[in-house]
């Protein structure tokens, strides 16, 4: 959580100018220090990530189909269905979890728009493949920055890349205003067609340029992100600590590998995912998650069904084109650990010994879970 007085302070500042909504200071002075934070030319602040990604498909004006990573947050390609578009779901790379350029290529037809990538646990996408790719076949490049806030991908910050870029500023981000997010673009035109999308449309008083819609940010969640930004730099040192940390705990461990590749640029080090190799391990993820937890180990896995699983884009050939064994596999082996200000060295060295443990004694641990009425594994055939 950001620093509580100085939270207080802007909110009362807030209330006493009585000023909540509509393009007040607190969200100009977001806008101001994420820009500087990020290099960027324009930031335009919004009500959330989801949001940020709608505007920002809009005013980069894409039609048709749009080729996204089903590894990903539903939000990605639920952003562009719910505004018309086409999501048609691409494979990543085992490496990185971020989108597969040649998987990328195989999903392009006469529809095609864009490509939307994804920043994966604030790995970088392959911004150059993927930019050739774009270049080569008359497509916008677009990316969900969600994961990504404070990252850097060749020595610039993410939110340089593509034509425009959405970063989602949810309470969950390592950079948050409760609920909020940004388009971040050094497109002028894009940039104001965002400012014009996010309030209806609407230039001045007395003239509607276009359809817009309310996706303005309000004030007191301005205020929280300002908050956050404050405390960002130690948030940030503490994950890469945390990280750290568990690259140590975890080496160790037959069957766990560290989705997040170390890296001499900068990272938030805000997701730290493991993959679960059942063979190697002796539990598959979901047998290892249900010890976790039972163990008071907040892990989560990710990022189930899949969004080609769910609705509406389940057995929707125009949504899944070509095989996504990468992504396949992932669903059923990637978990995260748990991380943050509030998690300590001491934590992890615990939970690295709890996995060493787990795996030690995997046998034992799954005939265990198997018959635990509380967990109720059923574990795996294979
Ligand atoms: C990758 C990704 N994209 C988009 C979103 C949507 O952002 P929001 O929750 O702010 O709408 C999220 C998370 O919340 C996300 O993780």
């Amino acid at each position: 959580m950001p620093d509580r007085t100085s939270l207080m302070r802007r909110i009362e500042s807030v209330l006493d100018s009585g000023w909540l909504s509509n393009g007040g200071p607190m969200v100009d002075e977001l806008e101001t220090k994420v820009a500087q934070r990020l290099t960027a030319k324009h930031v335009v602040a919004v009500c959330n990530g989801t949001v940020a990604l709608q505007v920002m498909a809009k005013a980069c004006g894409l039609a048709g189909e749009v080729i996204v990573p089903s590894m990903t947050f539903v939000a990605t390609p639920h952003a562009m269905q719910w505004i018309g578009l086409t999501p048609v779901f691409a494979d990543v790379t085992h490496a990185d979890h971020t989108l597969d350029p040649e998987s990328v290529e195989r999903c392009i037809t006469p529809r095609t728009s864009a490509i939307l990538a994804v920043h994966l646990w604030g790995n970088p996408c392959h911004v150059k493949q993927l930019q050739q790719v774009a270049d080569r076949n008359g497509l916008k490049l677009l990316f969900d920055a969600s994961h990504a806030f404070g990252c850097d991908c060749q020595n610039r910050p993410i939110g340089n890349f593509g034509l425009a870029e959405a970063i989602s500023f949810h309470a969950t981000k390592v950079m948050h205003a409760a609920e909020g997010g940004v388009i971040v673009t050094n497109d002028d035109t894009v940039a104001e067609r965002c400012r014009l999308m996010r309030n209806f449309g609407i230039t001045d008083l007395t003239s509607i340029d276009s359809a817009g819609t309310n996706a303005k940010m309000n004030e007191l969640c301005a205020a929280a992100g300002l908050t956050s930004l404050e405390s960002i730099d130690d948030v940030i040192q503490h994950n890469q600590q945390n990280m750290q940390a568990y690259r140590k705990a975890i080496s160790g461990v037959r069957g766990l590998r560290l989705a997040v590749p170390p890296s001499s640029e900068r990272r938030n080090s805000q997701y730290v995912v493991v993959e679960v190799n059942q063979q190697e391990f002796g539990l598959n993820r979901d047998g290892l998650l249900q010890v976790l937890r039972a163990e008071g180990v907040f892990a989560r896995s990710y990022f189930q069904p899949g969004c080609h699983n769910a609705a509406p884009y389940a057995g929707q050939a125009g949504h899944q084109p070509v095989p996504m064994p990468v992504t396949e596999r992932l669903l059923h082996n990637v978990l995260q650990l748990p991380t943050g200000p509030a998690v300590t060295k001491n934590d992890i060295r615990r939970i690295g010994q709890l996995l060493e443990t787990v795996h030690q004694h995997a046998g034992a641990v799954l005939e265990r879970v198997a018959n635990d009425d509380r967990l109720g594994l059923v574990p795996d055939a294979a």
